[in-house]
């Protein structure tokens, strides 16, 4: 399967290795997901060879009738042979649908990533640690765990929701980095990120804007980021996908899912229009 597939080039005092950094995000992964997506990112990843895979959230569809853990669990253990995987979780992978309510609500998905963090090499996040480390780059991760609910069904992300769920805790989290090391922050949505730019963050990576629905062909004809429609229904988001050069040295990348539309990923059409999408980002000295 054809793969939607970007490169990036991040130059920067504060390495002298030059490493590649492989960017996943938006699996949505449901039992009946068709194995050849699966196999496709396998393929190219063992192409490329990156340093590092991050993987931006989204593993799952819902986070109690997800299925097949199985293939799931294969598929990251072949990940975590070609490179370390560091791993957050989205909206999706603390949300179960209520079929009666027909609405989302929270539910404790720890008993699957606790599987998941048992594959040799794969990096989950724990609480004030950092997701990986190298001798010059620290990748640090953060997601909303049982506030998922209240940040994105109760508050739709709003700025206001940011402030109470997002940033005491970054401001936290960024508190104990080193300015002298590339400090890279891994999380799910970028809403309101780059309206608060007093983040001290290098490289933030980011997935959940499913390249806001633009089709895989037209995303090179966008000169900006700016996408048709967020997952919540925001119409022309100007955050949904590419690079974003915030200042000399912070560059945001908002990930092309691997699933644009969640149980959709067998439909022919949705098939034909949104392929899955890997970005890989070249880091090196400037
Ligand atoms: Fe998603």
């Amino acid at each position: 399967m054809e793969i939607n597939k970007k490169n990036y080039v991040i130059e920067n005092e504060l390495v002298r290795k030059e490493r590649v950094i492989a960017l996943l995000s938006d699996l949505h992964y449901t039992p009946n997901m068709s194995q050849d997506i699966l196999n496709s990112i396998i393929l190219d990843l063992s192409a490329v060879n990156p340093d590092i895979i991050c993987f931006a959230g989204d593993l799952i569809n819902d986070a109690k009738e997800f299925g097949g853990i199985r293939y799931l669990i294969a598929w990251l253990e072949t990940l975590s042979k070609i490179a370390p995987v560091c791993l957050v979780k989205g909206n999706h992978d603390y949300l179960t649908f209520d079929r009666q309510a027909k609405k989302w609500h929270y539910y404790d998905s720890n008993e699957l990533f606790a599987f998941i963090a048992d594959i040799e090499n794969v990096f989950i996040l724990e609480k004030d640690k950092p997701l990986f480390e190298d001798e010059e780059l620290t990748i640090s991760g953060f997601d909303l765990g049982k506030f998922t609910e209240k940040y994105y069904k109760e508050h739709h992300e709003s700025n206001a929701a940011f402030k109470l769920y997002v940033k005491p805790e970054l401001t936290n989290i960024q508190g104990n980095l080193d300015p002298e090391r590339l400090n890279v922050l891994l999380t799910h949505s970028p809403r309101n990120y780059f309206d608060n730019l007093d983040l001290k963050y290098n490289i933030l990576m980011f997935g959940h804007m499913h390249n806001g629905a633009v089709p895989s062909k037209m995303l090179d004809k966008i000169k900006t980021n700016r996408g048709i429609i967020s997952p919540h229904g925001e119409i022309f988001p100007r955050y949904a996908h590419g690079i974003v050069e915030i200042s000399e040295n912070k560059t945001g990348i908002i990930a092309s899912p691997i699933t644009t539309i969640a149980n959709k990923s067998n439909h022919k059409l949705v098939r034909t229009l949104y392929k899955p999408g890997i970005q890989y980002l070249n880091i090196r000295k400037k």
